[in-house]
């Protein structure tokens, strides 16, 4: 049986415990460091079991050696951030709490395939590839496909289609350097520009980078989930289900885009590998400079925390 361990059993990790419950992936582990919190929710998720016809094993610990075994380990734990702060104002912190979890994932489990939800997303995604010493393919991050997902929405509101025949792109970080790509958006395979000009366009584009910061704002405190823990979701049965599937994720790019030594947004094919290729996208002059910029803006946040991933 497959074995997945969620780690951070608040808001996002919480839902996507239940997701994978619903989804019947498979066995569910649960991991908070606050004591009782997580038993707390594994109870309130077996209580569903039978409304939902599921019966894989759940459980809640804040007991890290549980997660022996896992074939996948989704860190959820960190702060969110609070209105008018950057996910990369969240790094002095959520580095530590990211190196505690990946000493856990390296000692009990360093065979799991390792897929990082805390933000700032790519920089832990690079900070748990060193601590964990897990390969680049099986240590991967999930932002992106959550910003496509919230840019075909705005879209679709936008032309009053259905969202699921929008078909987004958006590489870089899932950060300030956020690159959704309208040139590359296709609604049924025609090209969105077709449908709505550049000035439109770049206010969507807009609305997708701030989608994350608004909901924050509304909240006052707290960020979203509900998309956040989907995503996670797609991704964990991309991998139990060996879709192959094309999933825009946070990858170690060792060359791609003409970059190094980072992790950011592209799309790869998912399986039960985890990353079995990189998609390097054919980028015109333009986005090439704005994913260098994004590149150059991660690497920087790298630097600032190298000391800690030793
Ligand atoms: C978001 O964009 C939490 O980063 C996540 O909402």
């Amino acid at each position: 049986m497959y074995k997945i361990s969620v780690i951070g059993a608040g808001n996002v990790g919480g839902l996507a415990a239940l997701r994978l419950v619903s989804l019947g992936m498979g066995e569910v582990m649960l991991v908070d460091k606050l004591k009782g919190f997580a038993h707390a929710k594994e109870l309130d998720l077996k209580d569903s079991q039978v409304l939902l016809k599921q019966d894989y094993p759940i459980i809640g610990t804040d007991d890290f050696s549980l997660i022996k075994d896992s074939g996948i380990v989704v860190i959820t734990a960190g702060l969110a951030r609070r209105p008018d702060m950057t996910r990369e104002d969240l790094l002095a912190k959520n580095v530590e709490i990211i190196k505690d979890v990946s000493l856990n994932v390296k000692k009990f489990c360093p065979e799991a395939i390792v897929v990082v939800v805390s933000n700032p997303v790519d920089i832990l995604t690079y900070a748990a590839l060193k601590l964990t010493g897990i390969k680049q393919t099986k240590v991967f991050g999930m932002g992106i496909s959550l910003d496509a997902s919230r840019f075909a929405n705005l879209i679709a509101e936008e032309l009053k289609v259905s969202p699921n025949v929008i078909e987004t792109v958006v590489i870089g970080s899932h950060g300030e350097g956020m690159l959704p790509l309208a040139r590359l958006t296709k609604i049924k395979g025609v090209e969105l520009l077709k449908f709505i000009d550049t000035q439109k366009v770049e206010e969507l584009v807009k609305m997708t980078t701030g989608r994350g910061a608004q909901i924050v704002s509304l909240f006052g405190s707290g960020s979203a989930y509900v998309a956040p823990s989907a995503a996670i979701a797609d991704i964990v049965k991309a991998i139990i289900k060996d879709e192959k599937r094309v999933i825009g994720v946070s990858c170690y790019l060792n060359g791609e885009y003409g970059l190094k030594d980072v992790y950011l947004g592209t799309p790869a094919r998912i399986g039960k590998n985890g990353i079995e290729q990189i998609i390097e996208l054919e980028l015109n002059q333009e986005e090439k400079e704005a994913l260098s910029k994004s590149a150059q803006l991660t690497s920087k946040h790298i630097e600032n925390i190298r000391k800690s991933l030793n």
